[in-house]
């Protein structure tokens, strides 16, 4: 089989080295790819949003099976571009990745569905929102309605940050569009967990818990990133919070999308949080996290290309889905002063001692070749991920291996994974 990986991420890296390990494939291409992916795929300069471009090259190599890594061209509608065309791709359609796309519209689904969330209103108009915060409780939680690469939440602490918060959104329009609309949310308190999961449209299949560190600093400081580091599984997704999210949010976010007329086929990632009341949805996304992939992937045990397809299939009851009973911590190498702005183009060494090393991932996230060498080329730079028997031992493995990559202006936390000593 050819598979194409749409993507460029270190979510893509960890997704082109589960297929890579498919029995089923040939050959994969990935557009458009980076240094690291570039050493198991053939990467394709073709962006990720450039919808034509991609049919026209599925087409002209006989590709088997597309995967959509990221949330951009999925909410933009690039299942609908290939399905059109005949072709076989994994991801839901623009209908369903609305589940994403707004969170103004997951939210009336929760709502309409009594799946647990926050309580919340959606505003149009400023005039409005303003006038609701008046009378609101502190602190509270503003979202920009649309895709803000993470960064469209703001937690405000009082009234006056509220009232700012929305010129930004709606008026300053600091993420665009995506600010037309925004979600006014109670603010809840409890530990946060990422569930993933494949659907086949009626069927759904979780994967193993995660936890995300979204802040740059240590100890949680510090402004919103992509992710500076995971571990899989969480100790805090116990047996309770399971049975209760299978009980209240899984199936019946699955069901609730297909009554909806938006079957959705592909991965739901549920940002959960453990809250005294039970487990809620803090948000839907439509896609593997990143750098929750980075975790769980390498624990998954089955074919990954079986299970795409059954997804496509609408098969999924038939696979077993299986996790290796260890666990996996990720640490992100970035460049020093990532979010906000940082320096690129620095050789990384000691990529090499990673080849054929059991158990440890160096997945790129920013990097491409230059003179033959691989450079820095963004701000999440590396993804460092170690296995172990368990959280403890897979986070000292983390950070021993984080020891071998050397650049300049290398940063990362050091505590990823702090909260597994106090489970
Ligand atoms: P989201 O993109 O919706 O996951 O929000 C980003 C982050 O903001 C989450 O991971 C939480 O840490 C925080 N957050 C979002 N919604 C709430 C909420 N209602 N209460 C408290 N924190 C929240
Ligand atoms: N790590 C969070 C995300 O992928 O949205």
């Amino acid at each position: 089989m050819k598979v194409l990986i749409v993507g460029s991420g270190g979510r893509e890296h960890a997704i082109a080295t589960a297929v890579a390990k498919s029995p089923k494939v040939d050959k994969i291409y990935c557009a458009p790819g980076n240094a690291g992916i570039g050493q198991i795929a053939e990467c394709v300069n073709i962006g990720a949003m450039e919808f034509d471009k991609l049919v026209a090259f599925a087409k002209e190599n006989e590709i088997d099976l597309t995967v959509v890594g990221m949330d951009d061209p999925l909410v933009g509608g690039v299942v609908d571009e290939f399905e059109k065309e005949g072709l076989r791709v994994f991801g839901p359609r623009k209908n369903a990745a609305i589940l994403e796309g707004s969170k103004a519209f997951s939210k009336d689904l929760m709502k309409k569905y009594n799946i647990p969330t926050a309580t919340y209103e959606n505003f149009n108009s400023p005039e409005e929102a303003k006038a609701y915060l008046e009378t609101s409780k502190y602190p509270i939680v503003l979202k920009a309605d649309g895709l803000a690469l993470g960064k469209g939440v703001l937690i405000c602490n009082t009234k006056e940050e509220a009232m700012d918060g929305v010129n930004e959104l709606m008026l300053d329009k600091k993420f665009g569009d995506a600010g037309n609309t925004i979600v006014i949310e109670e603010f809840m308190t409890g530990r946060e967990v990422s569930v993933l999961s494949y659907v086949d449209g009626k069927t759904i299949k979780i994967m193993t818990s995660a936890q995300d560190h979204k802040r740059a600093k240590d100890g949680d400081q510090g402004l919103n990133t992509g992710g500076m580091g995971t571990f899989s599984p969480s100790p805090f997704y116990t047996d309770e919070v399971d049975e209760f999210c299978k009980k209240y949010i899984y199936q019946a976010t699955v069901d609730a999308m297909a009554a909806e007329g938006r079957e959705f086929k592909g991965i739901i990632f549920f940002g959960l949080m453990l809250t005294e009341e039970g487990p809620k949805v803090l948000e839907y996304n439509a896609r593997f996290g990143d750098p929750e992939a980075q975790v769980v992937l390498p624990r998954m045990q089955n074919d990954i290309v079986e299970v795409f397809e059954a997804c496509i299939d609408g098969t999924l009851d038939q696979i077993d889905l299986q996790f290796e009973d260890n666990a996996a911590v990720c640490v992100v190498l970035a460049s020093d002063g990532y979010p906000v702005s940082y320096e690129k183009g620095f050789e990384i060494k000691g990529l090499e001692q990673f080849e054929q090393k059991e158990g440890y991932y160096v997945f790129h996230a920013g990097t491409k070749l230059s003179d033959g060498k691989i450079v820095t080329n963004g701000g999440r730079v590396l993804g460092v991920t170690a296995k172990g028997k368990d959280l403890k031992e897979a986070r000292a493995n983390a950070y021993e291996a984080t020891k071998l990559i050397d650049f300049e202006n290398k940063y990362m936390r050091n505590d990823i994974g702090k909260a597994i000593d106090e489970a």
